[in-house]
């Protein structure tokens, strides 16, 4: 269960409608996983006011939880991502309480672990995903004890100092320690939430077991730990081998008009991304002549998000203010300084961007994995390539061979892109293939079995013993 389904419903310019792929690496990650696992679905359809029966798309069961406009706006926009997204993110963008979208966030909660009490069968496993639904895993455990409970945060959690502002701090905890598993991206996210459990219950951990009091004397015990996400990267190892998807990525330098270095960014337009920082770097580079015009080119992917939220507005127009400056001043006739491209693509044309890259720049402010970073190492099956990353994105506890960077010491992200277009061939390629093992052998089919073999030995342990 998760609040976006994997595919919204679209209506195109000729009032036919369809269903598009979802943005978001939540979905990217969970697709195969489903394909595989059977089962259904639950989640929003992408629409408000709009009702849709179950169907099956493309292998998986869909259950489509409809939402009313003012669920959108207070529910989603509002609690969702202009409370719990900034104040997750560390208060890069500040946040904003509103009791009347805490309400709604109650509510659509609630519509969503009856939809589950619905569809699960006798003792099935039911999987909560993400910040959306922090409530659902105690509303479904009081309406159906019966079944096993996991649920897994995409995003980061944050230090008790930051996460005690949420005035329904108490409630949301007490809403996760309803599953069985909880399940964070990074130790210290697994951390954070051990701290905050302790701070405001009491509650006795061991390790990463809670003991939270069952009622009647006894403990329930909840796990929480860190299960970094993944992606399938066979799948997009083997769009990255398609003859067409390569001539794509030859057509793609052509187009630019075969420059000696393409860098990439791939971002939804969310803050949290650190473009802005990626633009100042790279347009620094260009005015002090460490990268010339003629010979580098930025490709920026900035798909659109969220976009009724103030925050990303004003996001859209800073970004767009910096990129037609920095053309402006930069670009000649026949060289553009950045190709901004304000659209989201489908996994083909990715797969052809990241082989036309040499360097990826990941420079996140804060995100809990980023996949993009773990997409361009798996489509790069000929070792080529080198990735800049963040180190407040969780991929770095896992991507140790790409350039490290913190991304707000602009003079450090400039080195750290300098070295990357510099970087030899010979280690290039050293650093891809240790790179690679890793995103392959620790690919989502392996994150979802080490997350469900923690939840359904959890399921079993009787509640109350230690
Ligand atoms: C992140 C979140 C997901 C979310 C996705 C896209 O990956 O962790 O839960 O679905 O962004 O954002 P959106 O608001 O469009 O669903």
């Amino acid at each position: 269960m998760s609040n976006r389904l994997p595919v919204d419903h679209v209506v195109d310019e000729h009032g036919a409608d369809g269903w598009k792929v979802s943005p978001g690496g939540l979905v990217t990650a969970l697709e195969p996983v489903m394909r595989e696992a059977g089962g259904a679905w639950i989640g929003w359809a992408g629409v408000a006011d709009q009702e849709f029966d179950p169907f099956e798309h493309d292998g998986i069961t869909l259950v489509p939880v409809p939402l009313s406009e003012d669920e959108v706006q207070d529910y989603y926009e509002g609690f969702s991502n202009d409370t719990l997204w900034p104040l997750y993110h560390d208060v890069i963008a500040p946040p904003s309480f509103h009791r009347e979208w805490w309400d709604a966030y109650v509510r659509v909660n609630r519509r969503f672990a009856e939809a589950a009490a619905r569809v699960a069968s006798r003792g099935a496993v039911v999987w909560v995903q993400d910040y959306q639904l922090q409530l659902v895993p105690k509303m479904l455990r009081e309406a159906r004890p019966d079944l096993v409970i996991g649920f897994f945060d995409h995003i980061p959690f944050p230090a008790y100092g930051i996460y005690s502002q949420l005035p329904w701090r108490r409630q949301v905890i007490d809403g996760l320690l309803g599953a069985d598993v909880i399940g964070f991206q990074r130790t210290a996210d697994a951390g954070n939430f051990g701290r905050a459990v302790r701070r405001l219950f009491g509650y006795t951990t061991r390790g990463n077991v809670i003991e939270v009091p069952d009622g009647a004397g006894g403990v329930r015990r909840v796990i929480h730990r860190a299960f970094p996400i993944s992606i399938d990267a066979n799948a997009f190892e083997s769009l990255a081998r398609r003859p067409d998807v390569q001539e794509r990525a030859r057509q793609i330098r052509e187009s630019l008009g075969n420059p000696e270095t393409i860098l990439l960014g791939v971002d939804r337009l969310d803050y949290t991304k650190g473009i802005r920082h990626r633009l100042k770097a790279f347009g620094e580079l260009l005015n002090e002549g460490r990268l010339e015009v003629e010979h580098a080119t930025l490709i920026q992917v900035a798909s659109p998000s969220r976009e009724r939220v103030e925050t990303y507005m004003q996001l859209r127009d800073e970004i767009e203010l910096t990129v037609g400056r920095l053309n402006g001043d930069q670009s000649t006739i026949g060289h553009q300084a950045v190709a901004y491209l304000h659209h989201g693509y489908p996994r083909e044309e990715m797969a052809a961007l990241y082989l036309a890259a040499d360097v990826m720049l990941v420079t996140a402010l804060r995100d809990g994995m980023n996949l993009v970073a773990k997409e361009y190492v798996a489509c790069r099956f000929d070792n080529d390539g080198a990735l800049v990353l963040s180190e407040f994105a969780g991929a770095s506890d896992e991507l140790k061979q790409a350039v490290l960077v913190n991304p707000h010491d602009i003079e450090g992200l400039k080195d750290a892109i300098i070295e990357a277009v510099e970087m030899p061939k010979k280690e290039r390629a050293r650093r891809m293939r240790a790179l690679r093992r890793r995103v392959t052998e620790h690919d989502v089919a392996r994150w979802s079995a080490s997350f469900l073999e923690a939840l359904t030995g959890a399921g079993v342990i009787p509640a109350g013993v230690s």
